[in-house]
């Protein structure tokens, strides 16, 4: 059976344009392969410093999981930070890339030109990724579109490695869903928690409306574009043709219609969401992190055997 591996930062609240970009296509395919789903929580470190809030952060986002679809006998849900072969494996890898390489980064060129503090993580943080994909010999890597130059860079690390040591890893694909892209925020700039433009996927009612209510609309083309770009993650392109000429000009009742269309979708998820406590979380990530501690030692023992650190 191949492998598949996707990760999320438990760095806030889930938005559409995860579910959409990553966790949509992934529910659709991860029972056909043996699926790893990580909670990067080391990754979270390079912007979140409240304990407090990571903890639960950590708790939602298993619960965010299950609420989406997805079958915790199903794939294998663990915490990043429970497999410390993860920060050993990318060590080695920094070791192999150059800083040039890692400067050249997307996420982390947009995150410094929009003054987030670039700490030696964000600036290290490709080669923690490619740890946590390379160590379980994944296949198939189900992310959203800006993740693809991570994909591209772990692939370059498995290069580097098998280079300098010989053959060891496997080059990943990543799995991009077709049509989906990269999902605009409120302002019409990618959805990013760090970007504060997001709509909650679990949010209440009322959150969910205040933050569609929040999206910039500009009077001067033929439709609101931003509403419209959101809109059509949830509708055929011929319903919005109708809804948009019906409503030409008519924002506020364009809003309330994506408003329902968003809750339609939702209401089941949140039900599923909501029957799992946070002690069902901990026995769930205590159990399959025994078993990802499993295979990455067995990954590991190759890697320190090769690079000559086993004696
Ligand atoms: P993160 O937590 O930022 O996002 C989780 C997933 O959601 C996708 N996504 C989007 N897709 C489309 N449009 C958007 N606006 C949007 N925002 C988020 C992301 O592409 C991602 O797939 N580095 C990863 C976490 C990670 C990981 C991994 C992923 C750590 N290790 C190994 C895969 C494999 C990240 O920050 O995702």
């Amino acid at each position: 059976m191949k492998r598949l591996f996707t990760g999320l930062q438990p760095s806030g609240t889930l938005h559409i344009g995860n579910y959409f970009g990553a966790l949509k296509p992934f529910v659709d395919v991860y029972e056909d392969y043996e699926s790893h789903i990580m909670v990067a929580d080391l990754h979270a470190l390079t912007s979140l410093r409240d304990p407090q809030a990571l903890r639960q952060n950590i708790i939602d986002v298993v619960k965010d999981y299950i609420g989406v679809g997805i079958d915790t006998e199903k794939a294998i849900l663990f915490k990043q930070s429970d497999v410390q072969e993860h920060t050993e494996l990318a060590w080695i890898f920094e070791c192999l890339v150059t800083v040039p390489f890692l400067s050249q980064a997307h996420a982390y060129k947009d995150k410094v030109a929009k003054g987030i503090e670039a700490n030696a993580g964000l600036f290290n943080y490709p080669m923690l990724m490619a740890s946590d994909i390379l160590l379980y010999d994944t296949d198939i890597v189900p992310v959203g579109e800006d993740q693809r130059q991570h994909i591209e860079y772990a692939r370059e690390a498995v290069t580097k490695f098998n280079n300098a040591y010989g053959e060891t890893f496997v080059a990943p694909q990543e799995m991009i869903l077709k049509g989906v892209g990269i999902i605009p925020g409120t302002d019409g700039q990618k959805m990013s928690k760090s970007y504060k433009n997001t709509i909650p996927l679990f949010g209440t009612k009322d959150e969910i409306t205040k933050a569609v209510m929040s999206i910039v609309t500009d009077s001067s083309g033929e439709r609101p574009e931003n509403v419209y770009a959101i809109h059509k993650l949830f509708r055929t392109e011929s319903e919005l043709d109708t809804l948009y000429t019906e409503n030409a000009g008519k924002y506020k009742n364009l809003k309330d219609a994506l408003v329902e269309d968003i809750e339609a979708m939702v209401a089941p998820m949140r039900e599923r969401r909501d029957s799992v406590s946070d002690a069902d979380v901990v026995t769930i990530l205590k159990k399959w992190s025994e078993k990802a501690r499993e295979q990455a030692s067995k990954k590991m023992s190759v890697v320190r055997e090769k690079i000559g650190i086993a004696l």
